[in-house]
């Protein structure tokens, strides 16, 4: 079992607030992503900034794309995005049309979706998964809990590399020990704290410490 990536959200509204974060953490990170919040209120100009900032990194255009997969991957690629989300709710073609732009498509799980869907999106080639606690239900109360385990691990048996986010700080890894995730993406906790670099190191050391030692 590897240690997961880190993958830092930048979920700013504003396209200078992103820049002047994402050059605390960019080089502590193994994945940068726009975020959806950030890809809503700038466009693709802040997957571009992101590119041209880091042309060694993997970036991610989070847009959670539901329809019209081909125009909008395509927009993303050409801005110079490797990866993009599409939501779990986009039909197969939406999917398969994204997924031919880009180096590599992942479904983020938000509300209602089955193992059935998901056996749909393998078929369809997608093996990246992100398990997603929203941020609302987060806010209204909403913890992660054993049915995120039984879920994640589930979709690790099926095939899925799972990235997980929602909330995620340094504290909560723990919980996710034993199992082969893929990614963990931060986004506040990093972002917002007082020091987003030690933040970031502290959240990558704990992965070691986690899964270092994990067969
Ligand atoms: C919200 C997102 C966020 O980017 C993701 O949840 C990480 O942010 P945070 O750690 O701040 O919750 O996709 O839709």
């Amino acid at each position: 079992m590897a240690i997961p990536n880190l993958q830092v959200a930048l979920d700013q509204s504003s396209l200078s607030e992103a820049l002047k974060t994402v050059r605390k953490v960019g080089e502590e990170v193994d994945i940068i992503e726009a975020g959806t919040i950030l890809c809503l209120a700038e466009g693709m100009q802040a997957v571009k900034c992101l590119r041209a900032l880091y042309p060694d990194k993997i970036v991610v255009a989070d847009t959670k794309c539901a329809d019209a997969g081909g125009t909008v991957a395509g927009n993303a690629s050409d801005a110079g995005a490797d990866w993009m989300t599409v939501i779990c709710s986009a039909t197969i073609p939406t999917m398969k049309k994204a997924a031919e732009q880009v180096s590599e498509l992942q479904v983020e799980l938000y509300g209602n979706w089955t193992y059935e869907d998901a056996e749909k999106w393998l078929e369809a080639g997608i093996s990246q998964a992100v398990y997603h606690q929203s941020r609302d239900a987060l806010l209204a109360g909403e913890t992660w809990g054993e049915k995120d385990l039984t879920r994640v691990k589930k979709l690790v048996e099926m095939g899925f590399r799972v990235s997980v986010t929602g909330g995620l700080e340094k504290e909560t890894l723990q919980l996710f020990a034993g199992v082969d995730v893929f990614t963990f993406i931060a986004g506040r906790s990093i972002t917002e704290s007082a020091d987003p670099k030690a933040a970031a190191r502290e959240m990558k050391e704990e992965m070691r410490r986690i899964f270092g030692d994990a067969k």
